[in-house]
């Protein structure tokens, strides 16, 4: 089954995108786009206890959503939410602590894995389905409504690891000592995920990227059994059930591996920073694909002119292609709002 989008009449440039129109410059989204760059968001996050209940308060999580809508030309609206929040509705105690990231209860046995309970999902994560909701009600007519989740590896990996990490050397090591458990615990967030990004659909996300940010830390042989597999079954289930909504896939730092992610027939593909964008426009061609990406967010920090110069790299190598604009990772904190602006209207205004 080809996840690839239905021709879109909605007038959405990024969905138009995503059903493989190459008309008119490209639409652009930032990935964390909304966030502690913008003192909006700063100031609101200040009054809103912590992270986590600011992600379950629909009225604040909205008004978060939207702000980079507002002050920027940008073709897409993120949902605004954490990728942590499905471990949390299955039970797994987490917790944001201020500059130090994500703390999460160690899941590394099996009689953990099995009190997991995947009938929790709907029910907790009720408050982010009404985000949903309630953006795209206020959305503009242009701007589409991007949903998303974590793939079930990055997912796992936080859950075994208990925390963020560079390597996530406890995640990749219980992979090897103990697949099966691996297995059973990725199969419990394949499940959940997709109950999950179905209900973002149901009330009004038009597109879903699935995040599998620690794709990169897997050696190719056991990238298939993590990352692939769970990936081809969501695209494949979504597909099936909610036929003509676009999935972007994003696994970063898949390297040489890329091609097998295009093979799933995703609507979209995301490319992190490391992937050379002429070699992506030529090699990962499959008809229809839509690319996604890639500046380095580290060309935001400046100078600009720099900055725009990659900006056009990106569009010269992917012009006749399908393609949506973005970071190769998400805005950086010290970015300046202002940066973001200029990116912007370069990027609505450029010749080729
Ligand atoms: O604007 C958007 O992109 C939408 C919101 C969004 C957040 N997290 C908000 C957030 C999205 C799409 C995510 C995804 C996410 N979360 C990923 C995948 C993308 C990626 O960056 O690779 C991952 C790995 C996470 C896990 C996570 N959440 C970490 C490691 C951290 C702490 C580090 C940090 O940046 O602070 C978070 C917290 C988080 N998620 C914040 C925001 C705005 C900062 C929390 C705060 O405001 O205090």
């Amino acid at each position: 089954l080809n996840n690839r989008a239905e021709p879109s009449r909605s007038g959405k440039p990024l969905l138009e995108r995503l059903a493989g129109s190459t008309a008119g410059p490209p639409p652009v989204w930032l990935m964390r786009q909304a966030g502690r760059y913008l003192p909006e968001y700063r100031e609101l996050r200040a009054s809103a206890g912590s992270f986590l209940e600011l992600c379950y308060t629909p009225e604040l999580a909205a008004e978060v959503t939207l702000q980079p809508v507002r002050r920027f030309a940008i073709d897409a609206a993120i949902l605004f939410s954490d990728i942590l929040v499905v471990p949390d509705a299955l039970g797994i105690e987490v917790r944001f602590v201020a500059g130090e990231g994500p703390q999460l209860e160690p899941v590394r046995t099996r009689s953990r894995v099995e009190r997991l309970d995947p009938d929790r999902v709907r029910t907790h994560l009720a408050p982010v389905i009404e985000t949903v909701r309630r953006v795209r009600a206020d959305l503009p007519a242009k701007v589409a409504l991007i949903g998303f989740a974590g793939a079930p590896w990055t997912v796992a990996a936080y859950a075994i690891e208990g925390c963020g990490s560079r390597d996530f050397l406890e995640a990749r090591r219980l992979a090897r000592s103990q697949p099966e458990l691996v297995a059973e615990l990725i199969d419990v967030l394949c499940e959940a995920t997709i109950a999950y990004l179905i209900a973002q659909i149901d009330a009004g996300a038009e597109v879903v990227q699935l995040f599998d940010s620690w794709a990169g830390v897997l050696p190719t042989d056991e990238l298939e059994r993590w990352c692939l597999e769970p990936a081809r079954r969501i695209v494949t289930q979504i597909g099936a059930e909610r036929p003509g909504v676009p999935v972007i896939l994003f696994p970063r730092g898949a390297g040489v591996s890329y091609p097998c992610f295009a093979d799933l027939g995703p609507a979209g593909l995301a490319l992190d920073t490391t992937v050379p964008i002429d070699w992506a426009a030529r090699s990962l061609s499959r008809p229809g694909l839509c690319l996604q990406g890639n500046l380095d967010p580290v060309a935001l920090l400046g100078p600009e002119a720099a900055m725009l110069e990659s900006a056009r790299t990106i569009l010269e190598a992917t012009a006749g292609r399908p393609h949506i604009f973005n970071l190769g990772h998400g805005v950086l904190p010290d970015t300046r709002p202002e940066t973001v602006s200029r990116l912007v209207s370069y990027l609505k205004s450029v010749e080729l």
